[in-house]
């Protein structure tokens, strides 16, 4: 498709989404259509997010939810400006219950069809992918773990499984998530409690870009799936901080969307502009050179590996 066709198409598409009921009326069609093919490879959406929304008790909405939110949530943060938008067609973004009790299951539904099996495990095959990269690379294990953008915990339960002995922070800018997170981890839907004598997992309410945690005093920062989600200036933000908060000779691990796979490198233009409604900073992310930026900060060479046909692995230490 030539450049005149790309922007006639994308200027048709803006233009689309800007008619509020239309947008929203695409948003319940994608919505109805994800939870349907959800449900028929295993992923039981509705039955979940209810079993989660009432705790097994008979109100619609458990109010101890909101209670415990209130004992996470720092109310001295402040978001930063391009987090206060809508994510993942929730208007709230990450700041509400629905996508915080949905979180779970929604990650499942997406990374299901990464393998040929096409079901519920998708998910669980990722992260072990992504960690049997750290196995491999990392010269031992690390005896502190920080887990940046940790929402429901899927990406820090998977740490801690791995390295039961360390001690794990899990930090999200959505309390609603931590929330969840925290309950998770004490009541696994798929029964992966934590391991034997595994010290618990801390939940902070911070932004990744100034986590407060003291400078050299980690020896592993993980981001999964994490950057694809932000502007460059923040995903800048966010090396530069985990580059102060890591021990000399700690390391800095991504795992995230790979621009390079088969998969990104055919998508056309077009998509990432109707992919803005629920990805809002995806076209920043498919254009930020994340290995300059690690090195311009002060980390080594990185080194890159891919572990599905769509995500990488990117490693850096820090000096
Ligand atoms: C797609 S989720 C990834 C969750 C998880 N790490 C995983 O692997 O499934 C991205 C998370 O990053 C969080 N996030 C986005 N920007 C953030 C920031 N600046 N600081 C902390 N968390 C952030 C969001 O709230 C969300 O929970």
């Amino acid at each position: 498709m030539n450049a005149i066709a790309t922007r006639s198409i994308n200027r048709l598409i803006n233009g689309a989404l800007a008619v509020k009921p239309l947008a929203n009326f695409a948003k319940d069609r994608a919505r109805t259509m994800m939870i349907k093919r959800a449900e028929s490879i295993g992923v039981y959406w509705l039955d979940e997010v209810a079993q989660l929304r009432t705790r097994g008790g008979d109100m619609e909405f458990n109010p101890v939810w909101e209670k415990e939110r209130q004992g996470i949530c720092d109310r001295t943060l402040t978001y930063p400006d391009y987090y206060l938008t809508s994510f993942h067609a929730y208007d709230e973004g990450n700041l509400g219950w629905e996508p915080a009790l949905e979180a779970t299951v929604a990650a499942k539904a997406v990374h299901a069809r990464l393998w040929p099996e096409g079901d519920a495990r998708g998910d669980i095959r990722l992260r072990q992918s992504y960690l049997d990269v750290l196995l491999d690379q990392l010269p031992q294990p690390p005896a502190t773990i920080v887990d940046l953008g940790c929402s429901t915990g899927l990406s820090t339960r998977a740490l801690q499984q791995t390295y039961p002995k360390a001690q794990i922070t899990g930090i999200d800018l959505s309390d609603y998530f931590l929330t969840v997170a925290r309950y998770q981890t004490i009541n696994p839907v798929d029964n992966a409690h934590p391991p034997d004598g595994a010290p618990p997992i801390t939940w902070l309410h911070a932004p990744a870009e100034t986590t407060g945690l003291p400078a050299n005093s980690v020896d592993l920062v993980s981001a999964s799936l994490v950057f694809h989600e932000l502007p460059q200036s923040a995903i800048q933000a966010v090396i530069q901080e985990a580059y102060r908060i890591l021990s000399p000779g700690g390391h800095f691990t991504i795992m995230e969307m790979n621009p390079q796979s088969e998969v990104y490198k055919k998508l056309p233009a077009y998509v990432l502009t109707l992919l803005k409604s629920t990805e809002p900073y995806l076209d920043q992310y498919f254009s930020f050179d994340l290995h300059q930026a690690m090195v311009d900060v002060g980390f080594g060479q990185p080194t890159e590996t891919r572990n599905s046909s769509r995500h990488r692995v990117v490693i850096a230490k820090k000096p």
